[in-house]
């Protein structure tokens, strides 16, 4: 369900040299022996995940799914990315069936956009998805605290607290406390499985089930990735030779990777990627600094710089076989655009033309290395596969570099910092 290509990545060095290093990250991966191993539960959620929480995200996403116009959920980094990348990634950005919107709040400090998407819910039929794992996350709590409020006042105390559901640790933290004494509906985040891997659980799923993605399909998908990721060897496994290749581009002087998509809807799936790459391996002086692209859209602003600028980066193409729709280019009699050379051609062929072209132009004009990888489709079923792909290529990848792939310790100074200006007790 994946292929990937180096054949355009200018890597100087074979696998095969890697291998040793591989199988021993690998071994302390499985063995759950090396650093970071307290948060990798992840690893077999596919098939050890919560069958009864599970069951009950599903029995509440339908009764949400029979009451609602809108969820908002609200949550940050990795509680809030992942709904949002894989809602877009199988829905697409418009869908034509819509039946529950999905809104985010709480994932910034903006007056102007708090304000501007709460004025979007007046007359609709609103539910909450607060999503935090410590519970005291300062956008989230500020959100939730005026959403709490608005929610009473629009519904009345009783029916809000039918309305709001919270996602956040099993026992502790506020949020938790506070859920409890009002008698919210919870689900619980794993204490093993860190922000930026939680999709997998109700942090993604009960907004994904919501806004009608197909969470069974999904999960197929991250069984099969569980199975088709597992091996050590660098010839059976994808997710692991993606891993390699990005570290030979790295030692050869690359700083940054940037990930080339040719979907609009595929935008936030960029920016989920960008998160889960970019806290596990950017620490300690070390990592590849993650970047995105959405092309063509994109060839006319940062494609000069990837073409003609200074050497930096490299690509990862992430291709997708089968589009979900396709239109054929019309016929004109007059031809006065003197577009008829297309007629007859599908919008997908073009598009694919498009990229075909661009790799050349950058890896062979422009000496840019690009690795490709290609998913069937955007189906929930690939969105599962995918994700596992990319939770096993990081985690390798990080011990790769000697790191603990699961911690985020950097991501902490600047709170202490905005703490300490407004006048938090104890900072
Ligand atoms: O990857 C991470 O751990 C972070 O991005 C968190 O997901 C983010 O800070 C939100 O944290 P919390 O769920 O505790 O509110």
């Amino acid at each position: 369900m994946i292929k990937f290509e180096t054949k355009y990545g200018y890597l100087d060095q074979d696998f095969a040299s890697w291998q040793d290093r591989v199988t021993k990250a690998h071994n302390a991966l499985v063995q759950k022996n090396g650093k970071g191993n307290d948060f990798l539960g992840w690893l077999d959620w596919p098939l050890n995940y919560d069958k009864a929480e599970y069951q009950r995200i599903k029995d509440t996403a339908e009764a949400i799914r029979a009451n609602a116009e809108v969820l908002v959920v609200l949550g940050i980094g990795g509680s809030y990315l992942g709904a949002r990348a894989f809602s877009e990634m199988v829905l697409g950005l418009y869908p034509a069936d819509r039946e529950v919107e999905l809104l985010y709040l709480g994932n910034s400090f903006s007056a102007n956009y708090f304000l501007q998407v709460q004025n979007t819910l007046k007359d609709k039929s609103v539910y909450l998805n607060v999503i935090s794992k410590s519970g005291t996350t300062t956008e989230t709590a500020m959100a939730f605290r005026m959403m709490k409020h608005w929610m009473e006042e629009t519904y009345g105390i009783q029916e809000a607290k039918k309305r709001i559901i919270a996602t956040t640790d099993a026992a502790r933290g506020t949020l938790k406390a506070l859920a409890d004494q009002e008698g919210y509906e919870t689900f619980t985040i794993p204490d093993d499985i860190g922000g930026r891997f939680s999709v997998i659980t109700a942090v993604g799923l009960l907004p994904l089930a919501v806004a009608g993605v197909d969470i069974d399909a999904l999960f197929a998908g991250l069984k099969e990735g569980m199975a088709d990721f597992s091996s050590p060897d660098l010839d059976n496994n994808p997710a692991y030779r993606y891993a390699v290749a990005r570290r030979i581009l790295n030692e050869s002087g690359k700083v940054a990777e940037t990930l080339v998509t040719y979907e609009p809807q595929l935008a936030m799936f960029a920016e989920w990627w960008k998160q889960l790459f970019g806290e596990s391996e950017g620490k300690e002086g070390k990592g590849l600094f993650p970047t995105s692209v959405v092309f063509s859209t994109d060839l006319h602003s940062l494609g000069q710089f990837i073409q003609q600028g200074s050497k930096v980066l490299f690509e990862t193409l992430l291709l997708v076989k089968t589009p979900t729709l396709d239109a054929i280019f019309p016929d004109d009699g007059q031809n006065l655009d003197q577009m008829n050379y297309l007629a007859g051609k599908s919008l997908d062929y073009v598009n694919k033309q498009a990229s075909t072209a661009t790799l050349h132009a950058h890896y062979q004009d422009g000496q840019v290395p690009n690795l490709i990888l290609e998913i069937e489709d955007l189906s929930a079923k690939s969105a599962g596969y995918v994700i596992y792909f990319f939770f096993k290529a990081i985690a390798m990848s990080g011990y790769l570099l000697d790191l603990n792939p699961f911690d985020q310790p950097g991501v902490e100074i600047y709170k202490k910092n905005m703490f300490k200006l407004l006048g938090k007790p104890g900072y």
